[in-house]
């Protein structure tokens, strides 16, 4: 099925359907780049002198990059950033939920999901689970297995829902069903602890969340679009981990380096988020032996690319976007502006923006929000400001963003990968 196709995008799509959590997100980026050449430091080792290629993780978040003595950190740094999370629904600390009828998880929800796209879907668990054993270790954990659903109140029993809309309290309506009630059910601690092959009292505690078990699948008679969970902003991040394990160092002139931010669905502030100082931290660290001014320098000659998902214009609702700044899937890279900075693209950014896309064959188009709709916003604004180096919001349209299935287009996955790789090969085009 998938060589049939035009574009091969296996890796992508295996991608999306084994990072349900933004640590297997991280995970599986590892795994790409060590694939590639790139080895782990550890953030409580010496840094001292490192060069070469290399990557570095804290909790849901990866920074990796190669540097080389013969390009000295003073040159810049071709920055891309992108998130690994996605809004979606979590399991809260306790799970003995009382119900008479079933066994039931308790949840809250992260980030701003679409809430209605999450009832009536199978629903596997993921994250990542903290065991005490000789010592406190945490494990990864995911199953594809159907194990809970939250039902939907029947038709029958809501008359005048499909008229006046769904209203969903998160609190009582969002419980998620696991098993029928039984006096002899396993806990839900007894379950996991099975599933990890742990004891139940070994258990500590986690960060586990729900996701759809339906995988990835091309969509349209063309079979044009990719449908699946988490391409906000999954598609990004392997767009730039393709890229860093593509480019030749000996070609560069500065040194490339991708950040996948954690927590951005929920404001980035965190250790792990992008207002946190997981990168400022890093390039510190990277550039200790570089002089304050080559810092200085450093920091002036960078460009960052943050990379998310840009909302195409929905052909059902053409009153929630703005007329002049229509977005097609399949036409492209966006280019974000937004006056009130809710993007950090200014007009030097777009225009280096456009000159990227030149330089790779592809096309590009520009969104700007309707001016009676609130903006979104992404990493690129608290990047800018944290770091001091011009960043440039940029990403590939799609539907239905924060569904638990969104769409995007098959052709600007081709195309953000290329852009992202013609980025890392700039060298001529400075912020000046
Ligand atoms: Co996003």
């Amino acid at each position: 099925m998938e060589t049939e196709h035009k574009y091969d995008l296996s890796g992508l799509r295996n991608f999306l359907d084994t990072s349900p959590s933004p640590f297997h997100a991280v995970n599986n980026a590892k795994q790409l780049l060590e694939q590639h050449g790139f080895t782990e430091i550890s953030r409580t080792d010496d840094w001292k002198s490192r060069t070469d290629k290399h990557f570095s993780i804290r909790d849901g978040s990866l920074i990796a990059w190669f540097s080389s003595s013969n390009c000295p950190f003073e040159n810049g740094f071709r920055i891309i950033g992108a998130h690994t999370d996605s809004p979606n629904i979590r399991l809260k600390p306790l799970q003995e939920h009382p119900s008479t009828t079933f066994e039931q998880l308790s949840v809250e929800i992260y980030g701003s999901p679409l809430i209605n796209s999450w009832l009536d879907r199978d629903l596997g668990m993921s994250g990542r689970v903290v065991v005490q054993t000789e010592s406190l270790e945490q494990k990864l954990f995911l199953t594809d297995d159907p194990i809970c659903r939250i039902p939907q109140l029947a038709i029958h029993l809501d008359r005048e829902i499909n008229d006046k809309g769904l209203k969903l309290n998160p609190q009582s309506h969002l419980t998620p069903i696991w098993a029928d009630a039984s006096p002899s059910f396993l806990t839900f601690n007894e379950w996991l602890g099975e599933q990890l092959s742990v004891k139940s009292s070994e258990i500590m505690s986690w960060d586990l969340m729900l996701h759809d078990t339906q995988r990835s699948e091309f969509l349209g008679a063309n079979k044009e679009w990719l449908a699946s969970a988490r391409i906000d902003n999954l598609i990004s991040c392997y767009a730039a981990i393709l890229a860093l394990s593509a480019v030749e160092k000996e070609t560069l002139d500065t040194t490339p380096l991708v950040c996948l931010f954690d927590h951005e669905e929920v404001g980035s502030v965190s250790t792990s988020g992008a207002s946190g100082d997981f990168l400022a931290g890093t390039l510190k660290r990277l550039m200790s032996d570089t002089p304050e001014e080559g810092r200085a320098q450093a920091y002036e000659n960078s460009l960052c690319l943050s990379v998310d998902g840009s909302h195409a214009t929905h052909p059902n609702y053409p009153d929630r976007h703005d007329p002049n700044h229509v977005v097609r899937l399949n036409g492209g890279i966006v280019i974000k502006r937004n006056a009130n900075q809710r993007y950090a693209t200014d007009a030097v950014g777009e225009a280096i923006a456009k000159k990227i896309c030149t330089k790779a064959g592809v096309s590009h188009q520009v969104f700007s929000n309707r001016n009676d709709l609130s903006c979104g916003s992404t990493i690129g604004p608290t990047t800018a400001a944290n770091l001091g180096v011009r960043t440039i919001d940029v990403g590939v349209p799609q539907l239905s963003m924060h569904s638990a299935r969104e769409i995007c287009g098959v052709k600007d996955q081709n195309d953000l990968r290329l852009f992202c790789e013609t980025f890392f090969r700039l060298d001529g085009i400075t912020s000046e």
